[in-house]
């Protein structure tokens, strides 16, 4: 085992902080059983203390240790999806601090696809509680380098693991009520829900909940620019428009045939296939912060399922008041 897991290890058992890469986003980690551990990771963040965090396991039988009543499709998705990026939403277990599931009965647990995050777990022992690792707010971080952009020194040691994987956040899954529903679109989807469960897997739409997925919250992907989400055939104009206030503009597109070479506008191709375009997306939003246009334009992607969890991404981007 290598120095820096033994030391992330160490870290979590004396209540430090720990970033650390999954195959989603970077993970900001406490001892999930440590309350005074866990409420570092809100002060750190910045983050209000009613939201509640995920909390990442190495074993699936570990599951018991968090959630009581765990239905079967739990066991079965677990089966098909773990280590990967699904949460699971169960009712909680007795004695898990409020600060994790935010005062609410239920807990989202997880198993990361990432070797780095699995050998940290494995190491460590027990659950690991852990939002994404940025100031609330803010774009999820892909890198390590995002890491430390975001947080810097208030976090006790960030584990290295390269460029993620999946690049959006995992799926979240709510297995509390009559039926499975999607909290969260992510890198699970629905089609491969409904798949392993033998019955058709929908987004939850009611909006009592949202409130408690603050990933729902329409302000929560922001990058510093303002994002607006333009149509392929409205794309010309619009940037011309822009382009005449003398304004700077970046633009995001797949599918566009021009190549919109103008004074003032810096084009970003993004990739075509809605698995490559979610891996870039964060990183292109944070490049793009860093040249900081006036405003981002992003060719709104085909609004057909593969491309759920771009589009939910870029909406919520594009959702924010500046
Ligand atoms: O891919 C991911 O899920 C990443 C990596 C680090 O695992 N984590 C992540 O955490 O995105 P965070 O805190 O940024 O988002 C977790 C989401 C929040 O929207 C939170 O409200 C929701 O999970 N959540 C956690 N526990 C929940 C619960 N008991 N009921 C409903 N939603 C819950
Ligand atoms: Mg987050």
């Amino acid at each position: 085992m290598t120095d820096s897991i033994t030391q992330a290890a160490e870290l979590l058992r004396s209540g430090g902080v720990v970033a650390f890469p999954t195959e989603t986003v970077y993970g900001l980690g406490a001892d999930a059983a440590d309350p005074q551990a866990v409420a570092r990771i809100f002060a750190i963040k910045g983050r209000p203390a009613d939201h509640p965090l995920i909390v990442h396991l190495a074993d699936p039988v570990q599951m018991y240790q968090w959630a009581r009543e765990i239905p079967v499709a739990a066991f079965t998705l677990a089966e098909w999806f773990w280590p990967g990026p699904l949460t699971l939403i169960l009712s909680r277990q007795q004695g898990v601090s409020d600060l994790v599931t935010g005062g609410q009965d239920t807990i989202g647990l997880r198993i990361p696809a990432h070797p780095v995050a699995l050998a940290m777990l494995r190491s460590f022992g027990g659950g690991v509680a852990a939002p994404s690792a940025n100031r609330f707010g803010r774009i999820s971080p892909t890198t390590a380098a995002h890491v430390l952009q975001e947080l810097g020194d208030k976090v006790d040691l960030i584990l290295e693991g390269g460029d993620c994987r999946v690049g959006l956040e995992s799926t979240i899954l709510d297995l509390t009520g009559e039926h499975p529903a999607i909290l969260r679109p992510g890198g699970i989807t629905a089609e491969q829900l409904s798949e392993a469960l033998g019955e058709t897997v929908g987004l939850f739409a009611a909006t009592d909940k949202q409130i408690r997925v603050p990933g729902m919250l329409k302000s929560h992907y922001a990058p510093n620019s303002p994002l607006q989400l333009v149509s392929l055939t409205e794309l010309p104009d619009v940037i011309s428009i822009h382009l005449k206030t003398g304004s700077s503009v970046a633009v995001m597109t797949c599918f566009a045939s021009h190549n919109f070479d103008l004074p003032g506008c810096r084009v970003i191709r993004m990739p075509t296939d809605p698995t490559d375009y979610g891996r870039t997306l964060y990183s292109t939003l944070r490049m793009l912060d860093e040249s900081g246009p006036e405003l981002i334009l992003a060719e709104a992607p085909p609004d057909s399922p593969p491309w759920l969890a771009v589009n939910d991404r870029l909406q919520r981007a594009a959702c924010t008041a500046h």
